[in-house]
C-alpha cells in the first residue's frame, strides 16, 4: 500500500487549513500529516508527499524547502497559501521558484494555490503608503487585494484543496 505524508509550515494557519483538507481528500488508510516546525525530525519514508508552505517573498522557508530537497525518489505535489489574489503567472513563478528544490529522481505530480490573509501590519504598511499621491491608486489595489485575502481560505479554496489530493491519489492507486 502507497504511504501518504503531508508535510507543511504555517506561520499563522491558512496553510495548516489547507493541509488538513488535503489529508482529508486523500484516499488511502496510509496517510499521515506533519507541521514541519513540531517536528523535530521529520522523516521520509512515505511514497507520496503533499508539501505545503507559505508564500515568503515569493519563495518558501528554508526548513520546508530543505526538507523538499530530502525527498528523493519521491512522488511529490506541493500546494501553497499567498496573500496575493489568485494569479496564475504569478503561481506559476512561485511553483518554479519552489519545484527548483525537488530532487531530480522525484517524479512532481504538480501543484494547488490559493490566497491567504495577511497580518493587519500590511494593511497599515499599504495606508501609510498611501499618503504619498504618487503611489495612491497602487497602495489602494494593495489595499482591496489585502481586504480579499481576509476571506480566505475559505470554504471553496479547501474543497478545491480537497479534490486536487483525491484526484491525484485516486490516479496513483493503493
Ligand atoms: C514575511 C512574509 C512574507 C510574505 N511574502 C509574500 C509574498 O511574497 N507573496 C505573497 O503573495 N504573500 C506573501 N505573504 C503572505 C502569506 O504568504 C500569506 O498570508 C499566507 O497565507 C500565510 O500563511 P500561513 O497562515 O500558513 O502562515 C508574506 C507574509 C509574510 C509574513
Amino acid at each position: 500500500m502507497k504511504q501518504y505524508k503531508v508535510v507543511f509550515v504555517s506561520k499563522t494557519g491558512n496553510t495548516k487549513k489547507v493541509a488538513v483538507a488535503i489529508y482529508n481528500g486523500i484516499v488511502s488508510n496510509s496517510k499521515d500529516i506533519v507541521d514541519l516546525e513540531e517536528e523535530e525530525h521529520c522523516n521520509t519514508d512515505a511514497d507520496v508527499y503533499f508539501i505545503g508552505f507559505w508564500v515568503n517573498r515569493g519563495s518558501a522557508s528554508l526548513d520546508i524547502l530543505e526538507y523538499l530537497g530530502e525527498l528523493e525518489g519521491k512522488k511529490i505535489a506541493l500546494f501553497g497559501t499567498c496573500g496575493f489574489k489568485k494569479d496564475e503567472e504569478y503561481e506559476k513563478k512561485i511553483e518554479q521558484q519552489i519545484k527548483a528544490w525537488i530532487p531530480e529522481d522525484a517524479e512532481y505530480l504538480g501543484s494547488f494555490f490559493c490566497q491567504g490573509k495577511m497580518g493587519a501590519a500590511v494593511r497599515r504598511k499599504y495606508e501609510q503608503m498611501r499618503e504619498d499621491p504618487k503611489m495612491e491608486k497602487v497602495a489602494d489595489q494593495m489595499i482591496r487585494n489585502y481586504d480579499e485575502a481576509l476571506l480566505h481560505p475559505d470554504q471553496a479554496d479547501l474543497d478545491r484543496a480537497y479534490q486536487f489530493a483525491k484526484e491525484i491519489s485516486e490516479k496513483i492507486g493503493v
